[in-house]
């Protein structure tokens, strides 16, 4: 965990700088879009007083740049002349106007919030609130889990249901549908790599043999589903599943 949080951990100079130069470069596009605009608007003044929803001699103001509904013109914009493709010389329609500067409403706000006044917290600022608000749930979790290793196994019908269907959802894709072994062994056999005693079970899946393919469950099961899912395990030692899987690490002795 600490060294994520190395990786991630933010630079503590030059964010102001950066941030300066962002303002300046973002200033000067506005301001170069400001003039295009400007001259833009005055060429469509121009050329709406011809159209058919313009009333001749009506000033055009910013907000036609929302209104006007993409006019189509019938002159071409010189120079754009590409082996006899010509362009219209359009105006950008009132939807492309509205998301480019929505765009820049939000980057503005965006930037306002989470670097000038730092309201909100960064990545690394949340991850850390994070942990810190996770670190007694996991406390717990760790204390359950300590105290269920040693516990007896769970012999009730509901836990033996509810531990199959752990095994159904998380279990049946590398120990078989009825655990007679895939990519992960036969858990039904007599031959055990991790021990088959109900506690070294209930261990095998809370730890898991992560270099060997089998995940480590602490980290997305509960202590107590651990718990029905080992017992559950336990209860398919002799069933005898078709296709099983060839016998791994050491015979346990059953009494
Ligand atoms: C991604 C594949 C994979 C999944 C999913 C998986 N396992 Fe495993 N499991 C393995 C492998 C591989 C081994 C063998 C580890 C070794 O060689 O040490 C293993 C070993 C075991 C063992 C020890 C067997 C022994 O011989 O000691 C048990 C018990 C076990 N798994 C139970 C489970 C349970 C319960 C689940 C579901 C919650 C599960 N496994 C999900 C791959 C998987």
């Amino acid at each position: 965990m600490k060294t994520i949080l190395e990786i991630t951990s933010q630079p503590s100079v030059g964010v102001i700088e950066m941030l300066v130069i962002l303002v300046f470069l973002l200033a000067i596009i506005i301001g170069l879009q400001g003039i295009e605009i400007s001259m833009e608007l005055k060429r469509m003044k121009k050329k709406m007083a011809e159209a058919v929803d313009e009333v001749p001699g009506r000033k055009t103001t910013w907000l036609d740049l929302f209104r006007r509904q993409g006019i189509q013109m019938d002159s071409f914009v010189e120079g754009h002349n590409y082996d006899g493709i010509q362009e219209y010389d359009n105006a950008p329609p009132a939807w492309f106007n509205w998301i480019f500067f929505v765009t820049i409403g939000v980057a503005f706000c965006y930037m306002m919030y989470y670097h000038v006044l730092k309201i909100g917290d960064l990545q690394v600022a949340e991850y850390e609130k994070q942990v810190k608000e996770a670190a007694p749930i996991l406390a717990k979790v760790q204390e359950r889990a300590i105290f269920l290793a040693d516990q007896p196994r769970l012999t009730d019908e509901s836990s033996l249901v509810l531990g199959k269907s752990i095994f159904k959802t998380n279990c049946v894709t590398c120990h078989g549908q009825n655990a007679e072994g895939i990519a992960g062994p036969n858990l039904t056999d007599d031959y055990w790599l991790h021990g088959g005693h109900y506690n070294e079970i209930f261990k095998t899946i809370f730890n898991g043999v992560e270099q060997k393919g089998m995940p480590v469950w602490k980290r997305t099961l509960k202590p107590d589903d651990i718990r029905a899912v080992a017992s559950y395990v336990y209860t398919l030692h002799g069933t005898n599943p078709p296709n099983p899987k060839a016998p791994q690490g050491d015979k346990m002795l059953y009494n």
